[in-house]
């Protein structure tokens, strides 16, 4: 069995897959290709906002994001204390800090109520100028963005949305990567809309933002061109192939693939609700299960069902081991008095467990039976 089985997947799509990365060697236009413009607008159209640009992987678009704003020496940006480190990382790569908040003991998301407490923390310092929160719609649940935005508004900060794990999923009737100023994603593989290597897509409403990302993405390139640069950039672009190879992956994920996830985490959900907290997802939202996560109740009780998985040969990974303020390279953010106890609380009991929309029925029952043998 499969963590995430990307082969399954192939099987079902090859024949267009296939003929799609044909149709890139042939006319050999691997850079640029008419592919990645038809895969921007299905994708901006896909979760409803006016402009996406591709780039080479979701943390190539996380660092541009911050690039856009000018994110940097004194400006504190507010994350929640689990995510992957992508989230996080540019704070420290431009001088910024990173105030971690604690996450909602319930979606396991960055906490409304800690966002709050902490901006107010930092103003109260006088050291750091609130700039920026990178809302993470961690394995694949929405954030909930009706907290957070205007959140965001009485202190005017920049909303990022990092929809890394969360392509496909939904709050209120709205896609992920339509929340915030600006939002980004991942292609990686294992993603729930994966490519075949890296890549990733940045999404805005606001053409002025969309033309500095553009230009951003190409070494800062001007309105002349390539060679007439007008800012600092990276070189940070989906190649050819991967845009070909996802076109027909988005079509699935619209056509079948949320619903599939949502049958798996429904039968899951019935066999593990009695002994382990199973996954929250709020009221009208869709969660895209990147990870399906229950919490033992203790750890020595996680740590006995992954032992018993791997004697039953079934994969399983922890997601995440360490919260982001116990993270050596965080070690002199400013933590100000925030307890992050429903974050350490999660990292001690979380569990991750199969899940992908070709996972079979005989499949899941292997699992929900060796998880509840280990009790
Ligand atoms: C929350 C989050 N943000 C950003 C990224 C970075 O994406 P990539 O691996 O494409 O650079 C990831 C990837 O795991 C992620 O989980």
């Amino acid at each position: 069995m499969e963590f995430i089985d990307l082969k399954a997947q192939y099987r079902k799509l090859k024949d267009e897959i296939n003929a799609n990365v044909l149709s890139v060697l042939e006319s050999a236009k691997f850079i640029g290709g008419p592919e990645v413009k038809q895969l921007e607008q299905e994708l901006a159209a896909f979760v409803g906002r006016k402009h996406c640009i591709t780039c080479a992987n979701g943390t190539d678009a996380l660092q541009i994001a911050y690039m856009v704003y000018g994110i940097g020496e004194g400006d504190a940006v507010f994350c929640p204390d689990i995510t992957f480190i992508s989230s996080t990382e540019p704070s420290k790569m431009f001088g910024a800090a990173s105030v971690f908040c604690d996450i909602d003991p319930r979606t396991y998301d960055l906490c409304p109520e800690s966002l709050e407490r902490q901006i107010k923390a930092v103003l109260a310092e006088g050291k750091l100028t609130p700039k920026a929160v990178v809302a993470v719609d961690i394995l694949g649940n929405p954030c909930d963005y009706d907290a957070i935005a205007p959140i965001c508004e009485k202190y005017g900060l920049i909303l990022i949305e990092d929809a890394a794990q969360s392509f496909g999923a939904s709050y209120k009737g709205k896609m992920c990567c339509a929340f915030g100023d600006i939002a980004t994603t991942s292609f990686f593989p294992a993603k729930p809309l994966g490519c075949y290597g890296d890549g990733g897509a940045i999404f805005t409403d606001d053409d002025e933002i969309a033309a500095v990302i553009r230009s951003i993405c190409v070494h800062g390139k001007g309105p002349r061109g390539k060679y007439d640069n007008v800012r600092v950039g990276v070189n940070s672009r989906l190649d050819t192939i991967q845009a070909a190879i996802l076109l027909p992956k988005l079509k699935a994920m619209g056509d079948y693939e949320i619903d599939a996830r949502q049958t798996v985490a429904k039968r899951y959900n019935e066999a593990f609700a009695p002994y382990f907290t199973t996954p929250f997802v709020q009221e009208d939202c869709v969660s895209i299960y990147a990870q399906y996560a229950i919490l033992a109740k203790d750890t020595e009780t996680r740590d006995r069902v992954i032992a018993h998985l791997k004697e039953k040969n079934i994969p399983n990974m922890i997601y995440y081991p360490t919260p982001q303020h116990a993270l050596p390279v965080f070690a002199e953010e400013p933590g100000y008095s925030e307890s992050f106890k429903n974050a350490d609380d999660y990292c001690a009991r979380t569990l991750s467990l199969p899940m992908h929309p070709y996972l079979e029925a005989e499949e899941q029952q292997l699992v929900i039976d060796a998880v509840l043998e280990a009790l």
